[in-house]
Order: structure tokens, then C-alpha cells, then sequence
């Protein structure tokens, strides 16, 4: 199969997909987003395939949130669009995909890239990696389930700390907070993945199938909080301080909220 926004390898029943977009730090526009779950769904139906790698291409980003540039423009509705289709991939595609995915961070994963990873079931983090959810800077909120993802990973208090104040934590920090499995050298991320796939290869893929399924259940998502972060998503949509923010991010400034 051939991607226009991705690399997708299978080796020894491992599959790497890797977001293919460097120039723009692999931010995740609508079409990258879609062969994305389309890429997932077919390595579901790959018998050769047990585990999936979701990485990035180049060594700066993982994934650098949803391309700002497309969603500026956007109205609540087609926001709210956004929200949902994001919550229906990373939910149904990522987070219950019945084979395990592990997120190798190799750079930025920000706003719906850490979300991605929130949603993997396993994340390895490159040392040189930054993460961070910092939609309030642009006058908006975080809008693929990273509101409910963050604070059950790491706790409330830490959550509501990193989305209020935009900031970016480093791999020391992340592994601290426990929002990552593991911390390697850059150049040791693949490969530690890779051996960390193999693990789990060696187990019943029916008894990893149903182990997802149960820690899954464990760790319900909250569906009203789900529908309230889409909500409260979509209605920063058309307001003065998104167009104030999305405006100085394109145009390489801050903005100033009053
Ligand atoms: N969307 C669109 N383009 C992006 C992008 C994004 N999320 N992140 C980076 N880019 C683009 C930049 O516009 C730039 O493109 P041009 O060369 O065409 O100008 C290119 O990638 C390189 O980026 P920078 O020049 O900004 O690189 P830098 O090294 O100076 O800064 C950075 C790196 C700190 C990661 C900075 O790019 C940044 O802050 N990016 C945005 C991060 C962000 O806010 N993410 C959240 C998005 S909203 C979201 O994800 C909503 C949701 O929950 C669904």
C-alpha cells in the first residue's frame, strides 16, 4: 500500500508507520489522519502482522498536533467534526485495536500527537523527545480525548498543570509522571521498540487480544467526558481568542489574550 503522508515497513511481524510529513513536523492534517486508521485497520487484518510501531519520520517530531494551518479557518461545526473524528480513530482504531501498538516519541508529540501516544498502549520515549498538550496557547482546548487521557495517566493535578499552562515536558519529566513506559538514546528508540514487540510476540495473540479488551474496561474511558471535551473543543471554534491564536501561530507570533 501505498501512503502519500506515510512509511509503512512489516518486518519479522512487526509494522512500523512512520507520519511522513517532516517539513511541517508531521502535524496530522485530515488526510494523514485518515491512512493513518487506514493503515492500523490493515495491519488488523494482517495475519503476519502481531505488533504496530507508530513513530515518526525524521528525528525532531513525532507528531506536532493537528495541522493548525487546515483547522484555522474552521467553524464550530466543522471543529466539532474534527473533535469526533479524532475521538472515533483514536478510540476504536488506536486504543482498542486489538493488537498491541507501541508509540516510539522520537521528537515533539504536541497537542493530538501526544494524544496519539496517550491512546497507543504502550510509549517509549527518545531522550531528546518533548511533550506537551499546548492548545490553550492557541485559544483552544485539547480535542482527541487528551483532556480525560492525560489525567488518567498521570493524575488531575499534573493534567490540569501541563493544559493550563501550555508548557512542554522532556523525557526525564514524562518518564517521572509516568506518561511513558521507557526513556532511550535517540537512536536506541526503534530498536528498544522493536525488542520490546518481540516480547510481546512471544505471547498468545489471542491472550493479548483479550488483555487489551480487560485493562481497556479497567481504565474506561469516560464517555460523558469525552462528549464534554468535544463540546467545550468545538465551541472554542470562531471565538476571538482562537483567531487571535491560530492567527500568531501561522504568522510565527505570540498572542496576547486579554
Ligand atoms: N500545524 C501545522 N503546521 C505546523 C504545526 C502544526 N501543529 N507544527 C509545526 N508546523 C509547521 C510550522 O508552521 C512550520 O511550517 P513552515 O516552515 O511552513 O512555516 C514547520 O512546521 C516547522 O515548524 P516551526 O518553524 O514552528 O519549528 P520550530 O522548531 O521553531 O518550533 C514547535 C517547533 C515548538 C513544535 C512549533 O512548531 C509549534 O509550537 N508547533 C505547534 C504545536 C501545537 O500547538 N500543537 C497543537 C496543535 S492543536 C491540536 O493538536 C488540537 C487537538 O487536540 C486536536
Amino acid at each position: 500500500m501505498i501512503y502519500k503522508n506515510l512509511l509503512s515497513s512489516i518486518n519479522n511481524r512487526v509494522n512500523i508507520i512512520s507520519i511522513n510529513r517532516p517539513d511541517k513536523l508531521n502535524a496530522l492534517n485530515i488526510e494523514t489522519f485518515k491512512e493513518l486508521d487506514k493503515a492500523i485497520n490493515l495491519a488488523v487484518s494482517n495475519s503476519e502482522i502481531r505488533v504496530i510501531i507508530i513513530t515518526g519520520f525524521g528525528k525532531k517530531a513525532f507528531i506536532a498536533g493537528a495541522d493548525i494551518k487546515e483547522f484555522a479557518n474552521f467553524t464550530k461545526d466543522k471543529g466539532h467534526e474534527l473533535s469526533h473524528l479524532g475521538h472515533k480513530i483514536l478510540s476504536n482504531t488506536i486504543e482498542n485495536c486489538p493488537k498491541p501498538i507501541i508509540a516510539a516519541i522520537n521528537g515533539y508529540a504536541l497537542g493530538g500527537g501526544l494524544e496519539i501516544a496517550m491512546a497507543c498502549h504502550i510509549r517509549v520515549t527518545s531522550s531528546k523527545a518533548k511533550m506537551g498538550l499546548p492548545e490553550t496557547s492557541l485559544g483552544l482546548i485539547p480535542g482527541y480525548g487528551g483532556t480525560q487521557r492525560l489525567a488518567r495517566l498521570i493524575g488531575k493535578g499534573r493534567a490540569l498543570e501541563m493544559i493550563l499552562s501550555a508548557r512542554m515536558i522532556n523525557a526525564d519529566e514524562a518518564l517521572n509522571y509516568g506518561l511513558v513506559n521507557y526513556k532511550v538514546l535517540q537512536e536506541e528508540l526503534i530498536p528498544f521498540s522493536v525488542e520490546l514487540a518481540n516480547k510481546i510476540i512471544l505471547n498468545s495473540p489471542n491472550a493479548i487480544k483479550n488483555a487489551i479488551k480487560s485493562v481497556n474496561a479497567y481504565n474506561q474511558p469516560d464517555s460523558e467526558g469525552f462528549n464534554i471535551e468535544m463540546k467545550e473543543f468545538s465551541s472554542c471554534f470562531e471565538t476571538e481568542d482562537f483567531i487571535k491564536g491560530t492567527k500568531a501561530f501561522l504568522n510565527k507570533e505570540k498572542p496576547e489574550f486579554n
